[in-house]
């Protein structure tokens, strides 16, 4: 069956009114902090229409600054979205469309991951002069040909310091929690041609978060280890949290001289979900509400940081979420498991639907960007690349980017986005494109899907 819709989207266009602020220090390299959420859903949060669950820090960073309304990630599921997210450019282009069912990294010692001959914004940075630094979830592979050569690690990907989980928050991880892996590890993850299934693992892969003073867990993280709990052992769920903010928040004061990248990548609110004596029971959407508040109240935290140490006029914070929330995860026990996304249909995982890629997009610049600006134009994840790269003075050769500068329509210089068309793919096949013809008003959503 085939069946074509053709979406008009009647948003008006909210500009809010305001001129361009005029930096100070016009010559000075700004500070990026960029904060990206796991698995949230645009319907999560506040000023995304949200009135029961309660997001104040991020609500904040969007009155204080500018919030994109059809804000667009290149793939429902986290390896190819981020992927994309950090090198400018569709997954398919670096490897990492996936030709099975699996889309995903599956296994921290399987050998795909981004490959090192791939450019992100981290490495481009880096060369401006950048302290470059990525705490928490990576995703986007550990090791290539042995367990060491760290050939997809972040080291080799531009950030210079990396704390965090190589991987991603897995169910194995919680005791009780069930597992991410029903069955056999048979899939095949599109990773430059390698499968990350389990005839491909390298022993003793665990450079994992590890409370201080615990011991090394290789040699003994053997096959079992990782195929049972890819999570890495031994994990302190509930200390996690503070301390990942805790070398996010270190980060910046060692590197307030600037100029700094920070990419805060948080591993909230992906399964399984925290139970943070502080959050838990607290909000009014069970555990998955609990952890979203907690996520917030991360985000205040970080922000002040910025804040008090005077950095907020050079520094551009970003949030968003690397896709759309799991809307069926939930099960009797817990509830609600994934997250919300309000009107828009589908979700993580589904292809070419807006619940899966249309995700929450907030710019934070006081010294740069009017406070309080609405943008409706279609925006992606692909273009904070060139958009740093913009604002670092990055004038040298590059591939062809997927991704646009977006300084432009943040300071209201340009009403229009330049994307012309937006491609929506489930792994590597295409399944919608978002049309945003020149000279209309309104963008269209051309959704062409085959069941
Ligand atoms: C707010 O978020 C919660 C948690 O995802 C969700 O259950 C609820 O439906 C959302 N409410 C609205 C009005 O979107
Ligand atoms: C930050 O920028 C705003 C807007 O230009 C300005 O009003 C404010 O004084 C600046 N703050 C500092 C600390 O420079």
């Amino acid at each position: 069956m085939r069946s074509c819709l053709v979406v008009p989207l009647l948003l008006p266009l909210i500009l809010a009114a305001g001129s361009d602020v005029t930096g100070e220090e016009a010559n000075r390299k700004p500070n990026f902090v960029l904060i990206m959420a796991d698995d949230l859903g645009i319907g999560d949060v506040g000023c995304y229409g949200n009135d029961t669950i309660r997001t104040p820090n991020i609500d904040r960073l969007a009155s204080d600054g500018v919030r994109l309304t059809q804000h667009i990630s290149a793939a429902p599921l986290c390896t190819p979205s981020r992927a994309a997210f950090m090198t400018g450019r569709y997954p398919l282009r670096s490897g990492l469309g996936s030709i099975g069912r699996a889309e995903v990294l599956l296994f921290l010692g399987g050998s795909g991951g981004l490959p090192p001959s791939e450019t992100t914004f981290a490495k481009r940075l880096q060369q401006q002069g950048y302290n470059t630094g990525l705490v928490g979830k990576w995703h986007l592979g550990v090791n290539c040909e042995h367990r060491g050569d760290h050939c997809h690690h972040p080291n080799q990907h531009g950030f210079s310091y990396f704390y965090g989980l190589p991987f991603t928050l897995f169910n194995d991880c919680m005791p009780g929690e069930g597992t991410n892996h029903p069955g056999r590890p048979s899939g095949r993850t599109a990773t430059n041609g390698r499968y990350s299934g389990s005839w491909t693992f390298h022993t003793g892969v665990c450079p994992c978060v590890r409370p201080p003073g615990t011991p090394p867990v290789a040699p003994g993280c053997t096959f079992l280890i990782k195929y049972l709990s890819n999570c890495c052992v031994p994990m302190t769920l509930e200390t996690l949290p503070q301390r990942l903010l805790g070398e996010a928040q270190n980060f910046i004061r060692r590197n307030s001289n600037g100029p700094f990248l920070l990419f805060f990548s948080l591993v909230h609110v992906h399964t399984p979900l925290f139970n943070t004596p502080a959050f838990a029971g607290k909000s009014r959407h069970g555990r998955y509400g609990d952890n979203v508040e907690e996520m917030d109240w991360l985000i205040g935290q970080l922000t002040e940081t910025v804040d008090s140490l005077g950095l907020a006029n050079d520094t551009l914070m970003y949030f968003t979420s690397d896709h759309g929330g799991h809307v069926e995860d939930a099960d009797s026990r817990v509830g609600q498991k994934g997250g919300w996304n309000s009107i828009y249909k589908g979700g993580k995982a589904m292809g070419g639907w807006e619940g899966g890629i249309r995700v929450p997009g907030i710019f934070r610049w006081p010294g740069r960007l009017a406070a309080g600006r609405v943008v409706d134009e279609p925006t992606s994840l692909m273009d904070l690349y060139p958009t740093l790269k913009y604002l670092a003075e990055d004038t040298q050769p590059d591939r062809h980017l997927d991704g646009h500068n977006l300084m432009p329509l943040l300071e209201g210089r340009v009403k229009r986005s330049e994307h012309e068309f937006m491609f929506h793919y489930c792994g590597i096949y295409l399944h919608a494109v978002r049309w945003h013809p020149p000279g209309s008003e309104f963008p269209h959503t051309q959704t062409c899907s085959t069941s």
